[in-house]
């Protein structure tokens, strides 16, 4: 089964989420705080300077606008007619204060560098307010920013002559201050966002922490469970449910072990029980065999008897492997070896069909990192089948190789072949198409070369026989 890789998805999900979550409810009391404060501000500094915009619409005499004229902020005159604004704007700290005709045009200015006559440009940004106030009231203007990029703040109030006609009109520019407290308060939210975004990330990175780490270590055992591994117990510290499942989990495995220890054990003992026996008849079969030496068919029965037993002991044998799995014990040696010894042991089935033998290995002395004894089960298995798929006087090659990185074992005989819709079926257990056979061969070397990191793969025609590829990873075996 294939596992799918987990890319954190979890973690990142959690942490997403938390720092969304987290920055919107920190930006929005963020701004709300902001704009409050502003409106705070904003609405504090509009009435003082309206209030301010009447004080100087009363420091002026309308009735000597009349004597102001273009260039008059040179003399003496103007200076003296504009000095109450001038200390009017210094006692308050404000930008600038200054008196406009009707016209919008200045006629007195705290600023020394004001022109009689000249226009005022961010003026044009207030013409609403102006003209309220050329009806009589004193207006602020709300804050805005001007065609020249700046911040501004102003309030108008109306001058009036005797006959309380609005002849000009008293303006006030708040202080660059003011608007510096505005900005600072900006940039402290935009500081405390950032902060709080900072302090999100690190909480989420922490949350995401104590709750995947944990999955993670469930996953992982789950994982080795799930490939026959029960020796090595989850850590997860935490005392919440994570902790709780991590020790069910521990204990589940526990009981695993615990039952397949029995069933080890159990096996192992009916695999002695039923071999004490089955040698002591084979015994008794070789005694007997020699004392009924002339009567020809009773020693035929007997072989068939021996035969039998054999088949038993095999049988055991195979169910053994599968109950007890053995641990690889991993050596390097030659292929040579691993050739020649399996042959050894199905001699006897060799010669009495008369099977022909060939073994090719390139390099001659090429080496293979491996438990031997599994290895030699492996290929045993498969020079036992191709035998029993041929009748006399088959040929078998075993051949060994590496290509791609691979140690490359074939074993082909030209026996009776695999039917197509059988070759899925010949690596499961219990899948045997012969009368006394357990279908046990073919699962145990699959499995064996599996533990190796191998592979094995079947071709084969009916008729044409048989070639099974075994293809061990290289880089172990030098
Ligand atoms: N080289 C081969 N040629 C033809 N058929 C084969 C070959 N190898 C395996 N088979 C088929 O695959 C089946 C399963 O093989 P497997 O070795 O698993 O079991 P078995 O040989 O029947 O029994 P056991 O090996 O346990 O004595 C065999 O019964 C046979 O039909
Ligand atoms: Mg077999």
């Amino acid at each position: 089964m294939k596992f799918m890789k987990l890319k954190n998805s979890l973690q990142t999900k959690i942490g997403i989420y938390f720092i969304l979550f987290a920055l919107v409810i920190i930006n929005s009391i963020g701004w709300v705080l902001y704009y409050q404060s502003e409106k705070y501000f904003d609405e504090e500094l509009g009435i003082n300077l309206q209030y301010i915009a009447k004080a100087s619409a009363k420091l002026v005499d309308s009735d000597l606008f009349s004597y102001l004229k273009i260039g008059s902020e040179r003399g003496k005159f103007y200076k003296s007619l504009s000095e109450p604004l001038r200390k009017l704007q210094k006692s308050f700290g404000l930008k600038r204060v200054y008196i406009v005709n009707n016209h919008y045009n200045l006629l007195l200015d705290s600023d020394p560098n004001g022109k009689v006559g000249e226009t005022i440009p961010h003026l044009e940004s207030n013409l609403v307010e102006l003209q309220m106030s050329k009806k009589g009231a004193a207006v602020r203007s709300t804050l805005y920013r001007a065609y020249d990029g700046k911040l501004y703040k102003s309030a108008f109030a109306p001058v009036k002559n005797k006959k309380g006609k609005v002849v000009a009109l008293a303006c006030v520019d708040a202080s660059p201050a003011y608007l510096n407290v505005i900005n600072k308060i900006e940039d402290f939210v935009l500081l405390l966002n950032l902060i709080s975004l900072i302090t999100a990330i690190l909480i989420s990175l922490l949350l995401a922490r104590t709750i995947v780490n944990p999955i993670k270590a469930l996953a992982a055992a789950a994982q080795r469970v799930s490939k026959g591994n029960y020796e090595i117990p989850v850590q997860i510290k935490s005392k919440d449910e994570l902790g709780f499942l991590g020790n069910i989990f521990n204990l589940m495995q526990e009981n695993i072990r615990g039952n397949e220890q029995k069933v080890k054990e159990l096996s192992a003992a009916v695999a002695h029980e039923i071999r004490n026996p089955l040698n002591s008849i084979s015994l008794y079969l070789g005694l007997l065999k020699r004392t009924l030496k002339r009567e020809n068919q009773s020693v035929e029965s007997v072989e068939k008897i021996q035969k039998e037993i054999e088949t038993l002991n095999n049988i055991v044998a195979d169910f053994l492997y599968f109950s007890r799995r053995p641990e690889l014990k991993k050596t390097k040696f030659k292929v040579s070896e691993l050739f020649e010894e399996s042959l050894f042991l199905a001699n006897d089935k060799i010669i009495r069909k008369k099977i022909e033998v060939k073994t090719v290995i390139i390099p001659q002395n090429l080496m293979v990192n491996g438990d031997k004894t599994q290895l030699k089960q492996a290929v045993l298995n498969l020079i036992i089948n191709g035998v029993q798929a041929m009748d006399c006087c088959g040929k078998l090659e075993l051949s060994a190789f590496d290509k791609e990185g691979k140690i490359n074992i074939q074993i082909i005989d030209n026996g009776s072949g695999i039917e197509g819709k059988n070759i899925k079926k010949i690596f499961e257990p219990f899948f045997s198409k012969r009368s006394n056979g357990t279908g046990l061969g073919l699962a145990i070397v699959s499995n064996i070369i599996a533990q190796h990191n191998g592979t094995i793969i079947v071709e084969s025609k009916v008729g044409h026989g048989a070639k099974f590829l075994i293809r061990l990873p290289y880089e172990e075996a030098v």
